[in-house]
């Protein structure tokens, strides 16, 4: 079976109304205005699309942060973008990112729910996470990370209702290959350097992927993509920025061994 992965496209725009510079917005927008809006192309989003309804994969995933403050028009504007994918057979599996949690603003909230009752097309809405879809043989683990955090932070926690979630399905007899998709990272190299961008309490889900109960996680967040793989393909896999890389990875799966082979794109 064959998966396509993006994510991070970053939509972002002017502030939507005044209490945007009394809230975290401010800082989004102040960031997109000045630095984002020259670093990412939405139109590589656009040509990613075109490219996953081209390729047919069994199941699409985009790993979050589909704008850069979280507001209404900034979902607006990606998932105009993404429309040809969402009414397409192509199953899609959407989970948001830190930017798409960005404040507690019910306006804000209420456009984050609705993009992942879209995007899911059916199989789940925002309340369902964490949840289990087993498409074309593979069992997907799609666990929210993200939540709004402080001015100065990007931080995500894994908490304990996700850890026993992931674990409870990473136990018993395993036949399904078992992905974990989640916009953050497990895996942290350098956990000190990144402490205000980094991903807490996921230490037994490492733990689970070394023992070989959990065989992929697909995630965003870093910007630059990466593999951190087995010989066999089991690891992580981040996929980057779509619209700053035009990053996309295209990964084949084997279900009956339960091996993965990686295809990095460049749009
Ligand atoms: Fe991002
Ligand atoms: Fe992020």
């Amino acid at each position: 079976m064959k998966i396509v992965h993006f994510s991070d496209p970053h939509g972002g725009g002017p502030a939507e109304d005044w209490m945007a510079y009394f809230d975290k917005r401010w800082v989004g927008v102040f960031n997109y205005t000045f630095r984002r809006k020259f670093r990412h192309d939405l139109s590589k989003l656009a040509t990613a699309v075109e490219y996953i309804l081209d390729t047919r994969p069994d199941v699409a995933v985009c790993t979050g942060d589909l704008t850069s403050a979280g507001q209404p028009g900034e979902f607006a504007k990606v998932l105009k973008i993404l429309e040809p994918l969402k009414n397409s057979d192509i199953p899609l599996i959407y989970t948001p990112g830190n930017h798409d949690c960005y404040v507690r603003r019910p306006k804000c909230v209420e456009a984050m729910h609705a993009a992942v009752a879209e995007l899911a097309q059916g199989k789940y809405v925002y309340g369902d996470m964490p949840c289990k879809l087993n498409i074309a043989g593979v069992d997907f683990l799609v666990v929210n990370t993200s939540a709004p955090s402080n001015l100065l932070c990007s931080w995500g926690f894994l908490r304990k209702q996700e850890e026993k979630f992931i674990l409870e399905n990473c136990s018993g007899e395993h036949i399904a290959p078992r992905i974990l998709i989640s916009h953050y990272p497990m895996t942290e190299e350098h956990p000190l350097l990144r402490i205000r961008h980094r991903l807490f309490g996921q230490k037994k889900v490492l733990q689970a992927m070394k023992n070989g109960d959990l065989d992929l996680v697909l995630c965003g967040h870093v910007h630059k993509p990466y593999l951190k793989i087995t010989s066999d393909g089991r690891g992580e896999c981040c996929a980057g920025s779509v619209s700053s890389n035009g990053s996309m990875v295209e990964i084949s799966c084997n279900t009956e061994k339960r091996t993965f082979e990686f295809h990095t794109i460049t749009l």
